[in-house]
């Protein structure tokens, strides 16, 4: 199977065309089985259907990962627990629970509004493993607020909690109609840790392709793909730098599909953006 090539279809029958222990990173970010509007997959499946096929994804990406790879599963707090258990059981190795935190949640009008996506990070050896601590570091608050002496000039590790701004319908980075565009800072900071230039990161479950693009830009090779003819005609022009042609093609009037609520557009400015970094 060729690299940085984007492919259409069913991911885990895409995966069992690829050799055992090729791959170095595996992001996935697959539906969240929360009746979501996909272009043409059926977001609402019985809990066993779901379950029974995130197995069988999960598997398919450990047997197709190097012996010290990585896997990151982004998932909502409706299968987190089960993706976690599944993880375990496939033979994966836990190293963190990740809250990604963001504002512009949906909001709610019986329960506290949902500002966060789960992010399970796992590898296929227990010690062995690519963590890049260097390219990700950021500045603690020792450096930031105490102007204390005793900081590390190169700054910190990241938190197990992360900061970055959902990708609302009326920013800059969103392409498309797709319900669930992820922000390219998020992904970068996977990549950096946990792969090095000229690996190769897959992703089941391309979308708009955030995690091919961030691949291509910081010199990784890729292998993503989708179900849909659609999304996975948007990634190719996405990393073939067509961008401008996407926004005409897609922008549709009166906001988005999914996840997002009306209200958020309302705002100019994204609040995350005037304190983070
Ligand atoms: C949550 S979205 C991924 C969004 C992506 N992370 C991004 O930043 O754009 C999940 C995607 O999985 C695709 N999908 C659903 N079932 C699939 C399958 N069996 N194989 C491949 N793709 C699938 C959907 O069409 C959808 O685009």
């Amino acid at each position: 199977m060729e690299l940085n090539k984007v492919y259409l279809g069913d991911c885990i029958e895409i995966m069992k065309e690829l050799p055992s222990n090729s791959i170095d990173l595996v992001f996935a970010d697959p539906p969240f089985n929360i009746g979501l509007k996909y272009d043409n997959y059926n977001d609402k499946r019985n809990y066993k259907e779901y379950f029974d096929w995130s197995k069988k994804w999960i598997i398919e990406a450990f047997r197709i990962l190097k012996k010290e790879g990585s896997i990151y599963i982004a998932i909502g707090d409706e299968f987190a627990a089960e993706i976690n258990i599944i993880l375990k059981q496939t033979g994966f190795y836990y190293r963190n629970w990740i809250i990604w935190y963001y504002s512009f949640g949906q909001n709610q009008r019986k329960k506290f509004n949902r500002v966060h996506t789960h992010i399970l990070y796992f590898t296929k050896n227990k010690e062995k493993f690519v963590f890049n601590s260097k390219s990700i570091r950021i500045p603690s608050a020792r450096q930031l607020i105490y102007n204390d002496k005793r900081a590390n000039p190169i700054g910190k590790i990241p938190d197990d909690v992360w900061e970055f701004s959902r990708i609302c319908g009326n920013f800059k980075e969103r392409l498309g109609n797709h319900p669930c565009q992820m922000p390219e800072s998020l992904l970068e900071r996977i990549i950096k840790t946990s792969s090095n230039e000229n690996d190769i990161v897959l992703d089941p479950f391309g979308g708009t392709g955030t995690t091919a693009s961030v691949a291509k830009k910081i010199e990784r090779d890729y292998i993503t793909m989708d179900i849909s003819k659609n999304y996975c005609d948007l990634i190719k022009k996405r990393i073939s730098g067509q961008i401008s042609e996407i926004k005409r093609n897609s922008y549709q009037k009166g906001g988005d599909a999914g996840r997002e609520s009306s209200k958020m557009l309302q705002f100019k400015i994204n609040p995350i953006e005037l304190f983070v970094k």
